[in-house]
């Protein structure tokens, strides 16, 4: 364990996610977000699952609080749910930002840092009855919602996030149709990542007039992804990687740190990309300096060639990909069936830094990362979780890898706090290092949470007066 030792500095927590655990989803005036309407619609999310109950921490937040305490969490981080706070354009739900309040005082007084992340993914359902992130407008009402949250928050939380995995939100969202609002429309999606990056812009450029300024910080959370070409000796699996490389890396980072588009993409996009919906000015707000990159990191891919295959790509996540495949590295699997290679996330941390963060005076934290595995409960809801204790301790090593060779990573998230919602799997698939029961919600930490906490308190920040 001490093996991995982190510097006084260094910040272990946990995530979750507004829609992945509240429940009462209409309760004390909260409105339909996309993801209300998306379980809603047969067929969409595994088993008909809903976000109506979760895990019912709208009810049970301080009770969730005293176990990140028990646990030694250092910080939490969370999401605020749109539909609570502007249940239409230009009215405020007081009840959304009191629970939000609560949630922070309940934070700070049991010395847990508040993380607030303001898009996790729950847009309200009546903008995306105006097109969601293919309106423009919706930027520009997504930063007046970061305003209000600002203004009722601002004294207490220190670390703002403005997006949480935007590709997701474009490409799963409005590409492959896997996650809301289902849509299967290349266009569109690339319409939606100008726009959620413009929203990002805007939220900067609105929190800093609001006084968001150091010591506080401010960011965005990306999956970036470590790519391999499956033979880097052939010229075709090497464009085929530069290509969804430009797609699930560079189209923000290029835009996010050296204001523009990269050149490659927007040529592979040819008619696809959405250059009348870029405005000028824009790429100025995109590219504002932030304080922290938030990296959510799971799993690695290698991408092939698929010569003679249709280069159109519908139901895929990444227009015009279709002449390309995954390709499996015969690696161990999760319940995800993501592949399991910790040396990947160095690889992806270090580049991040030397590459786009460090140039830019920014540093990085690893928002989100865990697995889902097939746990099994013994009779007092005990887990004993050996394939997710193992990925945290790969992973976490990995982080110490990359910054032993010089990353600037400053903390550490674990994916996730609780047992959730896992989008269009519903609760079938579980992240939490403690377990939800569905049925009574009882909480109990898995083995995987005890042996963090047991990490967290070896460190050394924990024996500085000793
Ligand atoms: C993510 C999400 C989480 C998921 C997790 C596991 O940002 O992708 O933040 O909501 O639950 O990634 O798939």
């Amino acid at each position: 364990m001490t093996s991995l030792a982190f510097n006084p500095d260094f910040t272990f927590g946990a995530a979750t996610a507004s829609f992945q655990i509240e429940g009462a989803s209409t309760e004390d005036g909260r409105v339909p977000s996309i993801w209300d309407t998306f379980c809603a619609t047969p067929g969409k999310v595994r088993g008909g699952d809903t976000g109506e109950v979760a895990c019912d921490h709208y009810h049970r937040m301080p009770q969730d609080v005293a176990l990140m305490r028990e646990l030694g969490l250092q910080a939490y981080r969370f999401s605020t749910a749109w539909p609570r706070i502007v249940p239409a354009h230009g009215e405020v739900n007081q009840a959304g930002l009191d629970f939000y309040s609560r949630l922070v005082d309940e934070l700070l007084s049991n010395g847990i840092k508040p993380w607030l992340t303001l898009y996790h993914w729950d847009l309200p359902q009546y903008e995306q009855d105006r097109g969601g992130w293919t309106n423009r407008d919706v930027a520009y009402r997504f930063a007046d919602y970061a305003g209000v949250m600002y203004e009722a928050l601002g004294d207490r939380v220190d670390i703002w996030t403005t997006l949480n995995e935007p590709w997701c939100s474009a490409f799963l969202g409005y590409s492959s149709g896997e996650h809301a609002p289902g849509h299967q429309d290349g266009a569109e999606a690339l319409a939606a990542a100008h726009h959620l990056l413009l929203g990002h812009g805007l939220t900067v450029q609105r929190l800093r007039a609001l006084g968001l300024d150091r010591p506080k910080q401010l960011g965005i959370t990306l999956n970036p992804n470590t790519i391999h070409a499956a033979d880097p000796a052939d010229e075709r699996d090497l464009d085929a990687r530069r290509r969804h490389d430009a797609l699930r890396n560079r189209i923000w980072l290029e835009p996010l740190f050296n204001g523009k588009y990269p050149a490659d993409l927007i040529a592979d996009m040819g008619d696809l990309w959405p250059a009348e919906l870029i405005h000028g000015g824009d790429l100025e707000l995109i590219s504002q300096p932030i304080d922290v990159l938030g990296v959510n990191f799971y799993n690695g891919e290698t991408i092939a060639a698929d010569p003679g295959a249709d280069v159109e790509s519908p139901g895929a996540p990444h227009p015009r990909t279709g002449d390309t495949k995954g390709v499996s590295r015969d690696l161990p699997l999760t319940a995800m069936g993501w592949e399991v290679h910790a040396p990947d996330f160095t690889e992806l941390l270090v580049q991040l830094d030397r590459e786009w963060t460090r140039p830019n005076g920014t540093y990085l934290v690893v928002t989100e990362n865990g697995a889902a595995y097939d746990d099994v409960p013994d009779e007092d809801g005990f887990v004993l979780d050996d394939g997710r204790l193992e990925y945290y301790c790969q992973h976490i090593a990995a982080v110490r890898d990359a910054v032993e060779q010089g990353a600037d990573v400053r903390g550490y998230l674990a994916w996730s706090l609780l047992d959730n919602f896992e989008w269009a799997w519903g609760y079938e698939k579980r992240f939490g290092i403690v377990r939800v029961d569905y049925d009574t919600q009882q909480r109990t930490p898995k083995a995987s949470a005890r042996w963090y906490a047991d990490l967290i308190q070896a460190q050394p920040a924990n024996h500085a007066e000793e």
